[in-house]
């Protein structure tokens, strides 16, 4: 069961990216027949799809690169971060595990060989007849989900913040009221810091749910979370907020419950940019199901740790791999993967055994960047399904030696702790529980689709 519908889902498009990037790099000028790539033609229109997003003025990267001047000027720097897949940030492994995602923003091996190959070429404009139109951008200021499902139900502001010019890292703490009144479930949520300097300084930031739950009521519908050396990730963890993500849309049927009375918890991890940054705060913005619409699922922000029993006992100049099991105790269905790890994380994998025995890889990451929590967002129809009883395991690897170019100091002996220069390892994941019926009936959807796709391909043969 679940075989097909959780199959690894490589395609000869996904290379690993070192190959890629040594293909490249060893790669001549090419053929005398071959079209040069120029910027007008091809390398603008993967800058605004893939870099202006973020790199924009009042965006959250250091420097704008909306014109061919400011491209060029920076040739070198984008050529090492792109051909080594750090720029776009996503850096899932792509030859192992599921690779289709809502939220890909990864180039693909093509548009990362024009790239390369334009700079290696000495950048050339083109024809400005070939430049396409500018792109418009969404609102920083508005609310993301705005767009689709209007302005939030509800908003809850923690209190402000002023941090220091200069001060070691900071985390703040507040709880607020949600005025609830009544039970409510809840479709959509975002996390935004306040902008722009907040923006700035917000390393992340988890919102807790804080409400009364009785804890007898285990039905799949209020799934209390038993997670096995974890104190985190209980019933109330609603969101994880950092750089790069935007917030949660619940799968159609499935979503939070949030109760009269509840609140939320803030916790703001935030470092200081030599400059004092008064009154900031973080916002999260809540969309709710009409109240006539009772989801039948409830999903639940789980953190699956990968501490292992050493609990981080990194040594210096090492690489340390620790690892966790975590027991699904209902059929469940998977909706992202998210890594948790600071300087040192390396690599996390998120593995299935199955309670056959079958085990497999479901995600990978194998070039995390500590400053990037890309949430690897899963599609609809390649969302691992998993049967009561899965084990997951997941293993997280710390590289403390000198080869680790995020590495600030191979030779201190590095443990589990809060500031960036400590370590950490769990996955965020947010599980819909499944009853057995349910999953059932999208095991044979998958199917079915797994058959019709099939029988496509024979027909194009
Ligand atoms: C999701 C937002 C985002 C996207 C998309 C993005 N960047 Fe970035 N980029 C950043 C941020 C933030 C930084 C600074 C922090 C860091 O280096 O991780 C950065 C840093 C960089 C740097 C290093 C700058 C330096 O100081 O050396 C380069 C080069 C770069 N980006 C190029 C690109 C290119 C080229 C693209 C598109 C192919 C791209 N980025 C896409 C956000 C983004």
């Amino acid at each position: 069961m679940g075989r097909k519908s959780t199959r690894t889902a490589t395609t000869t498009r996904h290379f690993p990216a070192a190959v890629v990037a040594a293909a490249v790099l060893a790669s001549v000028p090419a053929s005398a027949d071959a079209q040069e790539p120029t910027f007008a033609k091809d390398v603008a229109p993967i800058v605004q799809a893939n870099c202006q997003i973020c790199h924009r003025p009042g965006s959250i990267a250091p420097m704008s690169l909306t014109t061919y001047e400011a491209v060029k000027r920076y040739g070198p720097r984008i050529r090492e971060k792109v051909a080594a897949r750090v720029m776009p940030p996503w850096h899932i492994d792509r030859s192992v595990g599921i690779q289709e995602f809502k939220n890909d923003r990864a180039l693909t091996d093509e548009e990362l060989e024009t790239f390369v190959s334009w700079i290696d070429g000495g950048m050339p404009f083109g024809d400005a007849n070939d430049m396409p139109p500018p792109p418009t951008f969404p609102d920083r200021t508005a609310w993301q989900f705005a767009e689709r499902f209007g302005a939030p139900d509800l908003v809850v502001r923690s209190e402000p913040y002023t941090l220091a010019a200069k001060t070691q890292d900071k985390w703040f703490r507040p709880e607020v009221e949600t005025g609830l009144t009544e039970e409510r479930w809840v479709r959509a949520i975002e996390i935004r810091p306040s902008y722009p300097d907040g923006r700035r300084i917000v390393h992340h930031a988890l919102a807790y749910l804080v409400q009364e739950e009785d804890p007898d009521e285990m039905t799949v519908q209020s799934a209390a979370t038993i997670s096995s050396g974890s104190a985190m990730g209980g019933a109330g963890l609603f969101m994880e907020w950092a750089v790069g993500k935007v917030g949660e849309i619940f799968p159609d049927g499935a979503g939070k419950l949030m109760l009269p009375g509840s609140r939320i918890r803030w916790e703001v991890h935030m470092h200081a940019i030599g400059r004092e940054v008064p009154d900031s705060y973080v916002e999260l913005g809540i969309w709710f199901y009409p109240k006539d619409q009772i989801p039948q699922n409830r999903t639940r922000l789980r953190m699956f740790d990968a501490r292992g029993r050493s609990g981080l006992d990194i040594p210096p100049g090492k690489v340390a791999v620790t690892q966790d099991f975590h027991v699904l105790r209902w059929p469940s269905r998977l909706e992202n993967f998210q890594p948790h790890m600071h300087m040192r994380g390396k690599t996390m994998t998120m593995e299935a055994i199955y309670p056959d025995g079958r085990k497999q890889i479901l995600s990978q990451v194998d070039n995390f960047q500590w400053n990037w929590h890309v949430n690897y967002i899963y599609a609809d129809h390649a969302a691992p399904l998993l049967p009561a009883g899965t084990t997951l395991v997941i293993t997280a690897w710390h590289d403390n030696t000198p080869e680790n170019p995020n590495n600030p100091d191979h030779t201190q002996w590095v443990g589990w702790g809060d500031r960036t220069v400590d370590e950490m390892a769990h996955a965020w994941v947010d599980v819909t529980y499944l009853t057995e019926g349910q999953f059932a009936d999208e095991i044979a959807k998958r199917e079915a689709m797994a058959e019709e796709n099939e029988g496509a391909e024979r027909g194009r043969r």
